[in-house]
This record gives structure tokens, sequence and C-alpha cells, in this order.
């Protein structure tokens, strides 16, 4: 047997889209040594062998890791030290690299994939933002979506104490070694639902679902007036229909909406781009999962 070199690991994964992602980035590169040994599987760990698994395939030789549900925030701790900036606000890890002297950093690309792909829709520089949503997925968002300097940030969340923890963890920290004023808020969902009047609710040029809402097929409780004019919708989550979050969207009158499917390709190809050093192009492959699913 071939021993991969990369892997993406998870539990379960063999619904993982993630190697058919980086055979077709490794195909835009055919001609190039590096690449042209490139292999890269799934790899299903124990629910409780995380490390164990990790260490089998670094010991194996592996040189990169994609890290998926249950295990990004114990691959931040398996990484210990060696964290780039974005995986220790994340406070997780969803690509381990392996450096030349042999030990690995973390990184997290999930949230410079979903601004790479926001970017090829909207200008974030000067907009209000409100990210929906407090969990793992909202926190790896937070710092890359701070540094295109949007006019506000806004989050809000079921628990409204988890969106200020968030804030005070993560932005809070980051404003002060930058020095910038920019306003950020944590609010609650009733925050975003006024039922008689809807004439005190802030308007939102970018609003971003990062809730796991939509897995359960519930919609979330925010008024349409929320939406500026030319708002857009995201939501990470994707799927063969509408999600119910875009669906929501849609009635509220909104014309961008955008599912997170570019997202999981962005997030693959800065993780490429880690590995290799070469930058495949999104677009065709995001256009060719698009027609897969
Ligand atoms: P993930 O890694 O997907 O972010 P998580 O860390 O468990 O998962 O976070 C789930 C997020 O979705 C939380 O913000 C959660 O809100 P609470 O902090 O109030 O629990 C939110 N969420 C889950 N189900 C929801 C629902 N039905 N309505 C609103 N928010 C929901």
């Amino acid at each position: 047997m071939i021993h991969p070199t990369y892997v993406v690991i998870g539990n379960p994964i063999a619904h993982s889209k993630s190697p058919q992602i980086h055979a077709a980035f490794a195909a835009q590169f055919a001609d190039h040594p590096y690449v042209a040994g490139f292999i890269y599987q799934q790899l299903l760990a124990p629910l409780d062998g995380f490390s164990a698994t990790v260490q089998g395939f670094a010991d194996a030789g592996g040189r990169g890791a994609n890290v998926t549900v249950p295990f990004k925030e114990e691959a931040f701790r398996w990484v210990g030290e060696q964290l780039t900036e974005r995986a220790a606000a994340a406070g997780a890890v969803n690509t381990l690299v392996r450096q030349a002297n042999g030990t690995w950093q973390g990184d997290n690309t999930d949230g410079a994939g979903l601004v790479t792909d926001l970017l090829r829709h909207i200008n974030l520089r000067g907009q209000r933002i409100l990210l929906l949503g407090a969990g793992g997925a909202a926190r790896g968002a937070l710092l890359p979506l701070l540094q295109q300097q949007p006019q506000s940030l806004s989050v809000a969340n079921r628990t409204q104490s988890k969106a200020q923890q968030l804030l005070d963890e993560v932005a809070a920290p980051w404003r002060h070694a930058q020095g910038v004023s920019l306003p950020v808020l944590a609010l609650g969902f009733d925050d975003l639902l006024d039922e008689v009047t809807a004439t005190n609710l802030s308007q939102y040029d970018v609003v971003i679902n990062a809730t796991s809402a939509s897995l359960s097929g519930e919609r979330l409780p925010i008024s349409d007036a929320i939406f500026a004019p030319n708002a857009l919708a995201y939501d990470m989550m994707y799927g063969k229909n509408q999600t119910p979050f875009l669906a929501q969207a849609r009635e509220a009158g909104v014309q961008q909406r955008v599912d997170g499917l570019g997202m999981l390709v962005g997030q693959a190809a800065e993780a490429f781009e880690l590995w290799t050093g070469l930058r495949p192009e999104v677009a065709p492959v995001l256009q060719w999962m698009r027609e897969q699913i």
C-alpha cells in the first residue's frame, strides 16, 4: 500500500468531499514535480483515538492533514505551541502542516475560506456585518472578518453571554493590539426581533449564519428588517436544497444569497497552498462540486 502524504481526519469521514477537492486542485498542477506524488485520503479516527491516529500518520511520513468534526479542538491541543495567529484565535485547528524540522504547525483556514468566498460577491470593507452564532464556526470566522475592516461587527447568539465571551476573548485583544476602534457588539436574538414596529432594529449589509440551527431545519428568530437594502445573506451550511436560513433570507427579500460550498472549497485551497506553495483556482472546482451535490 502507498502511504498517503495528506489526509483528512474525522469521525465520521466517509462523506468528506475533501479528497475530491484536493484531487481536483492537484490536477491543476499535474506537471509540477511536487504535486505529481500528491496522495490525499480519508482517515477515520476512533472518537477516543485522535492523538494515536494522527501520531501514526506522522510516524508513517505524513506531510499534512486536514482535521474535521469532531477533532478540531483536540488537534489544537495536540499541536501545542506551534499555532498560527488565526488558529490561536479560533481555538481550533483544521490544517496540520509538517515543518522542515519534522514538527507540526497548526493552522485554521476556515475563516480565510469564508472571507475569500465572501469577497467573490461583496467587498467587506466599510460594511456592517452580523455574525449569527457564537460556537466553533463563529469563533473561526471572527478574526478573518475583523481583518477586512468592516464598519462594524455584531455577533448575535441565542445565548447572549456566549457572544459576549467570544468578543471578549477574540475581538477585544485584537482591537487592542491593532489600536483600532472598530465597533463590535454582542447581541441576543431578542435584539434582532422587534415584532411590533421593527423600528429599533439595526440593519446589516452582510448577515452570516454560523449557527447549527439549519442542521435541525430550524429557522432563526430574526426579523426581515435586519437586512439592509442590497444585503448579502451567507450560510456556512450548504446542501442540495436551499438551506433554511437562505430560504428565510429569500422571503425577507434578500437578493444575494450564498451557501457555504465556496467556503468548503476555499478552506481547502488555503490548506493546499500551505502544503505545496501553489495557489489553486477555486472557481472551476466550486462549479464542479456544485454539479456533484
Ligand atoms: P459549531 O462548531 O457548528 O459552531 P457549536 O460550537 O456547537 O457548533 O455551536 C453551535 C451554535 O449554533 C451556537 O451558537 C448555538 O447557540 P447557543 O450558544 O445558544 O447554543 C447555535 N444554535 C444551535 N442550534 C440553534 C437553534 N436551533 N437556534 C439558534 N441557534 C442555535
